[in-house]
């Protein structure tokens, strides 16, 4: 196997062709003065497994379309399979049309790769599982959650919880893998957002975190708000300090604004997102996923 590191996910892709100790292939990039991106493979791929790794994190678009054509191009040389690593999936909240008359964004992406001749997906935290029932290829899930509760089980925790910021099945999920790293419980918050405005409405119930440290671990911080309102509530109720973890940390606009005006700690996200906050990364979790399903 080898490892095509996409523009928004060089680093990650160095990273994991050094945990499996498989090079990384050589490519030139660049973009036209009109904004269009050019892509060439380095090297000779026909005949090769490949591993693309490019993250759809803001601009997606531009980093969806980086990826259509580093994909179409390997298909085009002959490469002999093309797995693909998009630890943030962009384009999965339209797994169905919750309105009528809505795109299927998450559909779209699937047809897209498949035609791309993909053979295998794998994604971190994705936002629906449901869009993974999209695809007739192997796409497989990880999460980040165990990770990111390793990074701040260095900071000294003191009778820590772990909360997740809504009760839907998977974020409660989330947060008791994280408890279960740090040794710690765990309790969830629910939330409810207008699907027109937005707007979030996080409601209070009672937990125990007088003078304790609470992490919040959620999979996108997107505007902030549903992570800036729980930890609100959650200093409200006492917490010594609140620190946020998220596996796609995108922080768009005011975020960290609210979050830092909210009383957050400190806010830990993967490089799945690459900007200040990819403090973990999601390499090793690839790397056993590959183990496990003997593509090494
Ligand atoms: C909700 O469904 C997700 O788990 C996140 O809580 C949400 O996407 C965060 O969005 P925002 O930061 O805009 O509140």
């Amino acid at each position: 196997m080898k490892i095509v590191g996409g523009p928004g996910s060089e680093e990650l892709a160095k990273k994991i062709s050094e945990l499996l100790n498989v090079s990384l292939v050589s490519t030139r990039t660049k973009r036209f003065p009109d904004g269009e991106f050019y892509f060439k493979f380095e090297e000779k791929i026909s005949g090769e497994d490949l591993l693309v790794v490019q993250s759809l994190y803001p601009p997606q678009d531009i980093h969806a379309l980086e990826l259509f054509l580093i994909l179409h191009t390997a298909r085009d040389l002959g490469a002999e399979s093309i797995s693909v690593f998009i630890p943030y999936l962009a384009y999965s909240r339209q797994d169905k049309r919750y309105l009528e008359g809505e795109c299927l964004s998450s559909g779209m992406i699937a047809e897209i790769l498949e035609k791309l001749g993909v053979n295998a997906l794998y994604t971190v935290d994705v936002h629906n599982r449901r869009v993974l029932e999209m695809y007739r290829i192997p796409a497989y899930n990880l999460t980040a959650s165990r990770e990111l509760a390793k990074y701040f089980a260095a900071k000294d925790l003191r009778d820590p919880i772990v909360i997740s910021p809504d009760d839907e099945k998977d974020a409660i999920e989330r947060a008791k893998n994280a408890a279960e790293t740090l040794n710690a419980d765990y309790d969830f918050l629910e939330k409810q957002r207008d699907r027109y405005t937005g707007e979030i409405v996080t409601y209070e119930k009672h937990i125990d975190v007088e003078g304790r440290d609470a992490v919040i671990i959620d999979d996108i911080i997107s505007t902030g708000k549903t992570a800036a309102n729980a930890v609100k509530i959650l200093k409200k109720h006492g917490a010594r300090r609140v620190f946020v973890g998220a596996s796609h940390a995108l922080l768009v606009g005011e975020a960290a604004r609210l979050l830092n005006e909210a009383g957050v700690e400190e806010i830990a996200g993967t490089d799945s997102v690459m900007n200040k906050y990819a403090k973990v990364s999601v390499a090793p979790i690839l790397v056993k996923k590959l183990k496990e399903t003997q593509i090494l």
